[in-house]
């Protein structure tokens, strides 16, 4: 049984099978509409979502399926004291696929250990965040016609955030990519991920700001400060504001860059950027619930071919 742990549990022509089917999906949604009659999601979500989530309810309803589920652990039996394991266990009884996001890192790999059905991480912790990787290659093929030579500025929470460790897990398997890492010395990449780019000799440099590499992004992937991990509030406050993408800060930059982030924002970029055709932000949530209706149908097919 396969399950959607990590973005590298899936070769990349695997990717790109789900990426091309989210985009019949797109072209045609009616054709779709009854695929998974009778088949049940759930979504175990003990960390707040309004993406996830409600993307990957509207995902399987799309499919003519069926959805259950929680969207905090105090309404569920985990506020009893139950385990992580006996919760996904019982769960799986009821469902044929689970979506859960935990703010503990590694939370759905345990899952997927005792699950009698597919686990999908949908983000856990600081670690990764798949479902948002593919929401994101998705929307990054859509714009640039590619997913290979090109100048990756990752912009804000890299310590923290979980999206970027994902995406440049994702993006680091094709040709000619190079990864610009913008953050202040407190936020920078977690060493692993460093470490693996050099063994692997994928290009990367970090910067502290995001106007001296302007004019050479392809891609700009804003993030915000992800206050929830931090252990000091005071840490938080001093760094929460350090990026501001606003209109006079995109002046040097191409005019195909295509400026992406996973949402939630809060200051990162300015309201005046919306409407920047170059801002793609919202078209990444629009693309999110087809990417995971494909990944869903994916997902079950294998299941139903083992
Ligand atoms: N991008 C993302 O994971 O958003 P939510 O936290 O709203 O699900």
């Amino acid at each position: 049984m396969r399950h959607l742990i990590d973005i590298t549990d899936f070769t990349v022509e695997e990717i790109e099978g789900i990426l091309d089917l989210g985009d019949k999906m797109i072209a045609d949604p009616d054709a779709y509409k009854e695929t998974l009659r009778g088949k049940i999601l759930a979504t175990l979500f003990f960390e707040p979502s309004t993406r996830t989530r409600l993307s990957f309810e509207s995902a399987m309803l799309s499919l003519g399926g069926s959805v259950l589920g929680f969207s905090s652990a105090d309404s569920s039996s985990t506020a009893k004291g139950e385990s992580l394991m006996d919760t996904i266990r019982t769960v799986s009884c009821y469902s044929d696929i689970i979506a859960m996001r935990h703010p503990k890192e590694g939370a759905p790999m345990a899952g997927s250990l005792r699950s009698y059905v597919p686990i999908i991480n949908a983000g856990d912790g600081g670690h990764n965040h798949p479902t948002q990787t593919l929401t994101d290659l998705m929307t990054i093929r859509r714009q640039k016609g590619r997913l290979d030579s090109m100048v990756v500025g990752l912009c804000g929470d890299l310590k923290f955030g979980r999206t970027v460790h994902s995406l440049i897990g994702a993006m680091s398997r094709y040709k000619g990519v190079t990864f610009v890492l913008i953050s202040p010395p407190e936020l920078k990449v977690p060493a692993y991920i460093t470490d693996e780019l050099k063994r692997k000799g994928i290009p990367f440099r970090e910067v502290e700001t995001m106007e001296e590499v302007m004019p050479e992004l392809d891609i700009l992937y804003m993030t915000r400060v992800q206050k929830e991990r931090f252990f000091n509030e005071a840490d938080y406050i001093r760094l929460k504001d350090t990026y501001i993408l606003d209109p006079e800060k995109l002046r040097t930059a191409k005019a195909d860059l295509s400026i992406l982030h996973p949402l939630p924002r809060v200051n990162e970029i300015s309201p005046k950027v919306d409407d920047d055709p170059r801002a793609v932000y919202f078209d990444q949530v629009r693309n999110g619930r087809f990417v995971r209706m494909a990944l869903i149908k994916t997902l079950l097919d294998w299941r139903n071919e083992a």
